[in-house]
């Protein structure tokens, strides 16, 4: 028990690391919450840092989904966890744990990003067919819409179609639909803007 709790603090902490924040106020000693659409995340770095930030944040934020999940499935994977279904359950609170540290960081007032990608990130490592799945829908939408956030939205609706073809577990698909969910809901003022079609293309500011 005390090593599940290790780990699922873990994980929250690793989705908690202010990657964008740290980028806006590194390299351009502004507070990136006050600009664009105010998200840490890679898109907001892109308007508001640039490009080469965009990209490294875009990483660090995948690799820290990655990290918190390999890091229980190593650890659970020693111990024998793999034969029990406890580890598949203890993969989905991780995993639900280090998407939310990343939009609700410790270190920022519990303020942070939409969670697009360090789900990604999460996804890959949880099973790999889910995580190319996510990640060609996102990539499609994108190249016909050029909006990002359309884009996360229309992965976060297929992650739980993906799951369910993949990997019907029922740990697995409460997470697909909690996570999805919970990127959709990060999402509601990007919705608001697309319905009223103001949401901004790649490479066009945040207007109210
Ligand atoms: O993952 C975030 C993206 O979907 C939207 O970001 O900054 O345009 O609200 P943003």
């Amino acid at each position: 028990i005390l090593i599940s709790f290790a780990l699922i603090l873990t994980a929250y902490l690793l989705g908690s690391i202010p990657t964008g924040y740290l980028a806006g106020r590194i390299l351009k000693g502004i507070d990136i919450r006050e600009h664009g659409s105010g998200s840490t995340g890679a898109t907001n770095v892109l308007r508001t840092v640039g490009k080469g930030a965009a990209i490294g944040v875009l990483l660090v934020d995948l690799v820290k989904g990655m990290m918190a999940i390999a890091l229980i499935k190593m650890i659970t994977n020693s111990l024998g966890g793999n034969v029990l279904q406890w580890q598949e359950w203890l993969v989905m609170t991780g995993a639900l744990l280090a998407v939310l540290g990343h939009s609700k960081s410790v270190w920022l007032k519990f303020s942070g990003g939409k969670s697009a990608a360090i789900s990604l990130g999460v996804l890959f490592v949880m099973n790999p067919f889910v995580g190319l799945g996510t990640l060609a829908t996102f990539l499609i939408v994108l190249y016909f819409s050029r909006i990002v956030s359309l884009s996360s939205l229309s992965g976060a609706i297929a992650v739980s179609v993906f799951m369910a073809i993949f990997n019907p577990s029922i740990p697995y698909l409460t997470f697909a639909l909690l996570a999805g969910l919970y990127v959709i809901i990060r999402h509601r003022t990007n919705i608001q803007r697309l319905m009223a079609g103001k949401e901004p293309r790649i490479g066009q500011a945040v207007t109210p």
